[in-house]
């Protein structure tokens, strides 16, 4: 039988480079082989954007419109919205049963998200939420009602499949073998720097190619990335390694051009300007096909409305069954 895969994903911005090789591709691939369940996760959104619930509306269009330009299949993959299952709610609520608040408290990305917003939750945490210290137990929620099996996710999110396996267990104990522990895989890819060398990417940043930046865009920000600082003149030789304008010549280059960008590098037979210049023309090769189908499927707003009304209808129609036996279980089937 074709295993059940789940994903998810906040709508709080456009896609980035980052998602485009650490989860896109990777879920491109599994399209293939699995019933593929992938869900807008607007109400997790919420849990630390319930002040601003306009950006969270506005970016579930954008989002999916961004999922289907870099190729998922509406064909293959469920895309579905979260708040339209009230089940995952449901089901929320009695897995918070299952659940110590210290365990919650002790999960790491729980902690860490907690410290990178302080604006939000106070310098040590002290105004976290009940919605955000609990979204933990609505993402196990988010994979159990649709039997998730194989969930792919990037390595912050090890810890919230440990604790949703928990979960499993723990229900499985107390109300008979019901559900399916998940197993987590991890996209084979490591997660992606920013152009300037920053661990995270992101809007605010600066530091991100998003997939719907025009040229201009592109051009700018490529030409703003962190070279080798040695390097001065043209003709001066410099270190590859620790220049991001390479780092990115490694993922959208071809193997013969990147042998000669990093041969050229270390010789002084390179200027930094025409290194990014043909960085930006390998990224707009790389971004036209997506440019393209995101096009399309904005001139047809309505068949992407359609996409996501069947890919809910679907999920609808999953959850409700396993909510039967879900209650069934634990007998409040009354
Ligand atoms: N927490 C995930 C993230 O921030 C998104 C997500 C929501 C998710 N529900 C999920 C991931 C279920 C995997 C399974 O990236
Ligand atoms: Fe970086 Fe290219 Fe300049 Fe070398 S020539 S430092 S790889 S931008």
């Amino acid at each position: 039988m074709t295993k059940t895969i789940l994903t998810g994903i906040r709508p709080t911005g456009n896609l980035h480079l980052g998602h485009l090789f650490g989860a896109c591709n990777n879920w491109k691939k599994m399209q293939e082989e699995y019933n593929f369940f992938l869900e807008i996760a607007d109400v997790q959104a919420l849990t630390d954007n319930f002040n601003n619930p306009l950006k969270v509306r506005q970016n579930i269009k954008e989002l999916v419109l961004d999922l289907l330009s870099v190729g998922i299949e509406p064909s293959k993959v469920h895309i579905f919205i979260q708040s339209k299952i009230p089940e995952i709610a449901e089901l929320t609520v009695f897995y918070s049963n299952l659940v110590t608040v210290s365990r919650l408290f002790r999960n790491p990305t729980v902690k860490n998200e907690v410290a990178q917003k302080k604006e939000l939750f106070g310098n040590n945490g002290e105004s976290i939420t009940y919605g955000f210290l609990g979204y933990p137990v609505s993402q196990a929620a988010d994979i159990t009602c649709f039997s998730g099996e194989v969930v792919p996710v990037g390595e912050d999110q090890l810890p919230l499949l440990e604790q949703c396996r928990e979960i499993v267990r723990k229900f499985n104990s107390i109300y008979g073998e019901t559900l399916k522990e998940p197993n987590p895989v991890l996209s084979n890819e490591k997660r992606l720097k920013g152009l300037d060398g920053n661990e995270k990417m992101g809007k605010s940043l600066g530091n991100a190619i998003f997939l719907v930046d025009d040229d201009e865009t592109i051009q700018k920000k490529v030409m703003s990335a962190v070279t080798d600082p040695k390097k001065i003149k043209k003709d001066d030789p410099a270190n590859p390694d620790i220049c991001m304008v390479y780092y990115y010549h490694k993922i959208v280059t071809e193997k013969e051009d990147l042998e000669n960008v990093c041969k050229e590098c270390k010789n002084g037979e390179r200027g930094c300007v025409a290194c990014k210049q043909e960085l930006i023309k390998n990224l707009k090769e790389l971004l036209e096909p997506i440019r393209e189908k995101r096009k399309y499927y904005e001139e047809h707003d309505e068949e992407v409305k359609k996409i996501i009304e069947e890919g809910t209808n679907v999920a609808k129609e999953v959850a409700k069954e396993n909510m039967k036996k879900i209650k069934q279980a634990m007998e409040i089937d009354y």
